[in-house]
């Protein structure tokens, strides 16, 4: 046994995917997980820039992080992730207690980079961005039971004005069909029954090796022997094809839920976003989905607050919202990103302006979603089991494939299975039922 590990992870899914590649691999070299970080020899951040909110979680946790190491001052302590590639040797100059920062085109040299640290003694910086390969073959602990995330492809070509993604993760680039159908079939083989496939924007998969569109890829995984349901995400809406909108009608298990985020509601403000569409072409976008799939849930993502915003711009954004009728929507406060062209741009919007628009749409989105969900009450739905509730433990909770959560009293069923619930109480977040057998 060569020691104990604590890996904190922030971000989106892309960072758990990736943290469970950078376990699999400590895991490997013999390392075992602990709960503790004062018990830990090795502590792992792997961080997130997306937002000023996010990097400044990870900064409050470095600190807690350096009380531990005072105690403990064998502790190898390394920073991962978006964050360790934005900031790269400039986090060891605020926090002289890190001992490597690596980036996130260097997953794989994780085990290695560590050794070198307990051998040298001496910090370890490595953000080279790797853009074009793909670290394929990693061993994988993952974190769910029935639930796997694959990704599917790494890195953004689409520089929206506001985003410091592209600059953080590289070029796009896909994993090769073989790859990502061996990584399903094995993943089903050890028990998973649902897979979520995981890019920046799977729409744009394939088109640097050709070897398959997004649409083939997920044919191709709906007919791995096994599968139950099959996730994806995030959708960009300029590239949503109608082959793709078919493929998903015409699946098994292609589960019924579009993540597609439109970012704002007016063709000034998408325009300065470089989103590369309209509000018409992402409603005809919308309806072809709508018309095609009409159980499926729709979802978003918006941004308020980005520069030059101005209240005729928050009207269309509202009155859009209302039209679209999203089931559901993560909203952001817009988020000053240095080097990004957006955080140069004229006319900020002052803070209060930005948290009074925030309340406006999430007020809004909220009656909408409720009035969605409460169409449900009487609905017979599939809902696989994921776990206890956080907070009773006597109540199950799980997921529609439109992905809603259900909560439902226990019942014979256990973790991993599909029952169906009949939804008796919808509220806003949350469908509560019960099993029918
Ligand atoms: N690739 C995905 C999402 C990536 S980041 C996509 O294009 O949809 C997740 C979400 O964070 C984005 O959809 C956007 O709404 C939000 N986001 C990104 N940069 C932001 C910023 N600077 N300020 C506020 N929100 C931001
Ligand atoms: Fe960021 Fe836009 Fe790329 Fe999404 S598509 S990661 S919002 S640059
Ligand atoms: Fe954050 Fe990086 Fe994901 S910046 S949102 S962890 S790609």
């Amino acid at each position: 046994m060569r020691g104990r590990y604590k890996i904190l992870v922030y971000g989106c899914q892309m960072n758990i995917a990736d943290a469970e590649r950078m376990e699999g691999q400590l895991q490997e070299a013999g390392y075992v997980r602990t709960e503790e970080m004062t018990d830990a020899d090795v502590i792992l951040i792997n961080t997130c820039c997306v937002r000023e909110t996010a990097e400044d979680k990870v900064y409050g946790k470095i600190g807690e992080i350096k009380k531990v190491k005072e105690k403990h001052p064998r502790l190898i302590f390394g920073i991962t992730g978006c964050m360790a590639q934005k900031e790269g040797d400039n986090l060891m100059r605020r926090a002289p207690h890190i001992d490597f920062v690596l980036g996130t085109g260097k997953v794989q040299e994780l085990t290695r980079v560590i050794a070198e640290v307990a051998a040298e003694h001496t910090p370890v910086v490595d953000v080279a961005l790797a853009d074009k390969s793909i670290a394929e073959h990693l061993p994988v602990a993952r974190g769910g039971k029935f639930s796997a995330w694959v990704p599917i492809m790494y890195g953004c070509n689409n520089y929206c004005t506001y985003c410091i993604v592209p600059y953080v993760r590289g070029r796009e680039r896909s994993r090769a069909p073989e790859e990502i159908v061996a990584e399903v079939r094995r993943a089903v083989a050890e028990g998973y029954t649902e897979v979520t496939l995981l890019g920046q924007n799977v729409n744009s998969y394939g088109k640097d090796h050709k070897q398959a569109d997004f649409a083939d890829l997920l044919r191709m995984v709906d007919e791995v022997e096994g599968i139950r349901r099959v996730r994806f995400m995030t959708s960009h809406p300029k590239d949503i094809s109608d082959k793709l909108i078919d493929t998903i009608k015409n699946g098994q298990h292609i589960c019924e839920h579009i993540h597609l985020p439109v970012q704002y509601g007016s063709n000034r403000i998408l325009k300065a976003m470089n989103r590369v569409y309209t509000v018409e072409q992402y409603r005809e976008r919308a309806r072809r989905v709508r018309d095609a799939l009409p159980n499926a849930s729709l979802t978003t993502d918006l941004i308020v607050g980005f520069p030059g915003e101005t209240d005729e711009d928050f009207a269309e954004m509202l009155a859009f919202l209302r039209e679209m009728r999203y089931d559901s929507a993560y909203t952001f406060l817009y988020s000053k990103r240095s080097g990004t062209p957006a955080a140069t741009m004229a006319h900020q919007v002052p803070d209060d302006v930005k948290h009074a628009r925030l309340n406006a749409l999430m007020a809004e989105q909220n009656a909408i979603s409720r009035e969605i969900n409460d169409r449900l009450r009487g609905a017979m739905l599939e809902v696989m089991v994921e776990g206890a509730s956080k907070n009773d433990p006597t109540v199950w909770s799980g997921r529609t494939r439109t992905n809603k959560i259900v909560l439902f009293p226990h019942g014979a069923e256990q973790e991993g299975d599909f029952v169906q619930v009949k939804i008796t109480q919808p509220q806003t977040w949350v469908l509560k039922g019960e099993v029918v057998s």
